[in-house]
């Protein structure tokens, strides 16, 4: 079976609470949920993860490489949170590790502060997903069965 990790990354385990009027009233038990869902539709092991800390998610996504290398993981879908402004410590991982990913924000990053449209990121992401809610990170595993 082939494997997929979700990672999340800073603030996102406060979903649910944290600014409803923008990231909605779903938690990331339901985030994560979903995604479990996706992959035993699409027949894949789904594996989730968040973390508040910067090189927690490095060290994650430099796993996520060898087993991309090695062949059982077809990719990573990530929403690094507020990282994905800041991050060339991040861009460095999925660069370094070979780490194809899917970058995902709940929120239309383009619509807020201006500060938001500038992404670390998406220069070594596969795709970007921003704006559609929780449906983003179901949008990320399939097309990572469709690379
Ligand atoms: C976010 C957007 C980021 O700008 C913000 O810092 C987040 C969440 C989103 O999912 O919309 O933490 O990645």
């Amino acid at each position: 079976m082939k494997k997929v990790l979700v990672l999340n990354g800073p603030n996102l385990n406060l979903l649910g609470t944290r600014e409803p009027q923008i990231y909605g009233r779903e938690t990331l038990a339901d985030v994560e949920r979903l995604c479990q869902q996706t992959g035993a539709a699409l027949g894949l092991e789904v594996t989730c993860r968040q973390s508040n800390h910067e090189g927690q998610l490095i060290d994650w996504l430099h796993e996520a490489g060898r087993e991309i290398a090695a062949g059982p993981m077809i990719g990573v879908v990530m929403n690094p949170g507020a990282y994905t402004h800041t991050s060339i410590a991040l861009h460095d991982a999925i660069k370094g590790a070979g780490v194809t990913l899917i970058e995902v924000h709940l929120s239309n990053v383009h619509a807020r502060e201006p500060w938001r449209r500038h992404s670390y990121i998406s220069p070594v992401a596969r795709g970007v997903i921003a704006g559609l809610g929780l449906q983003g990170y179901v949008l990320g595993i399939e097309a990572l069965t469709r690379l």
